[in-house]
Formats: structure tokens, sequence, C-alpha cells
């Protein structure tokens, strides 16, 4: 697993939704931040923008019928062929689906390391398959479809939100105390390359509504103190996996 992350651009995030005030949660906190210091950048852009006609539609009815509908395939060209057309660099075009593979860390060091990934939030039954396929044929594009767990939502946007937390927070300048990321890079594979998660954390006071810290964690030892964070951790996974 690759968990250095080296860029060579500020990256750039490029969000595509009928529903733009959805992504307000992107000025906020560590991610707000990161944009102010213009560490990244993130622009959100208005599907219907797209769209044409009186209605600015964006959907039909699915061939084949059935219930729902379905989005059309030429407003979300537009729009990602015009946000491609401002920047040179490869895109990385990722589909929010619950049909697509289920994010995971890796797959958030991976997506950190590209400069200009850019999200359709799909509604209703999805976007036209076509749109995948016309731009999986680009090699100026890669494209993924992504699942950010086995349930439906009503549309990418959270997804999104999702999934842009947990790459933004990679990115070296967004976070203060890397110190942090390090440890979590660490912690991350157990000795026998599985996935670990995180042992318990503990702050003052020492003593808590009759619950004791730890007593370990007060020792100054630092080396029991790994060792038992070690186990912990893998305690903890041991027991998500019953
Ligand atoms: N759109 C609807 N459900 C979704 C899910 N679970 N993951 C990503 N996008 C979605």
């Amino acid at each position: 697993m690759s968990l250095e992350v080296n860029l060579l651009s500020k990256p750039r995030f490029d969000v595509i939704s009928i529903f733009p005030e959805y992504l307000a949660p992107l000025s906020l906190s560590l991610v707000g931040k990161a944009r102010e210091n213009e560490v990244i950048e993130i622009a959100v852009t208005d599907l219907r923008d797209f769209a044409e006609g009186v209605h600015r539609s964006v959907d039909d009815t699915p061939y084949g019928g059935g219930a729902g509908m379905v989005m059309s395939a030429e407003p979300w060209a537009k729009a990602i062929d015009s946000i491609a057309s401002e920047r040179s660099s490869h895109h990385e075009l990722i589909i929010l689906t619950p049909a697509g593979k289920r994010f995971n860390q890796q797959m958030a060091y991976e997506l950190a390391q590209r400069d200009h990934l850019i999200f359709a939030c799909g509604r209703y039954e999805g976007i036209d398959y076509r749109v995948t396929e016309h731009y999986r044929e680009s090699p100026d594009f890669t494209v993924r479809e992504i699942s950010i767990g086995d349930y439906v939502l009503n549309g990418g946007e959270v997804a999104t939100l999702v999934i842009l937390e947990a790459v933004i927070r990679l990115i070296p300048g967004v976070i203060g105390n890397p110190a942090s990321l390090e440890e979590e890079s660490h912690s991350l594979l157990g000795e026998n390359e599985e996935q670990l998660v995180e042992y318990p954390s503990f702050t003052k006071p020492a003593q808590w509504r009759g619950l004791d810290v730890p007593a370990v964690l007060l020792s100054g030892n630092h080396g029991e103190i790994a060792r038992w964070r070690a186990e912990e951790s893998m305690a903890r996974t041991k027991k998500l996996a019953e």
C-alpha cells in the first residue's frame, strides 16, 4: 500500500451536481481552511447550467422500461468537457454509484496523489451508462465508479463529501500536525498486512464517572504504551470481524 503523498501541483477538485448547495460543508473546517490557504482548489458546478430548453431538463425515462428516471448523457458530457478543457492535466472522473467499487483508505491514498479529480454526483436511477463508456475510451481520463457502502443514497453528493474529506486530509499542508497522519499510516497495517483500526484514546481527567484511564498510559513507559496500543488495535480489529 502506498502511504506517501507526493504532488507536483496544487490539487483541484471539481464537483458536478444538480444540488450545488449540498456541497456547502466544503467551506468548513479543515477542508475550508485548506481552500482559504490555497493548498487545494475546489469548484462546484451546477449540471443544469449545461442543460437545454426552458425546463433545463437533465433526465428522461429509462430505455427498457422500469421505475424512475435516468440522467441524460449530454448535459454530463458538456459539463465534464467544459471542466476538463480548463486544465491540461490528466483527469480522474469519479462517478458515485452504489454499483461502484467500495471506497477505502487505500483508495483515499491513491486519489490524494492525483492533480485533478472530477466528481459526478448522479441522482435518480443514475447517469446514462454511455457517459462512463465514453470517458473510459479517452486517454485524458481515468474513470472510477465508487460506492461508499452497501446502501442506497438519494444521490452522490454525500458520498462525494465523504470521499473528499478522506482524501483532502492526506494532502501535505492540510493537517496542522502531520505526525498524526504518520501515526495513522503506521498503525494502518498489522503484521499480516491486514488493515487495523485505531486503539482507544483518553484525555484528562484520569478518573471520570468512576472510570479510570488504563494505568499503562500514565506510566510514561513509551515501549509499554506502544505495545498496549498495538494489542488494543489488533483486539478491536478482531472483534469487528466477529
Ligand atoms: N449514490 C447512491 N448511493 C450511493 C452509494 N452508496 N455510494 C456512492 N454513491 C451513491
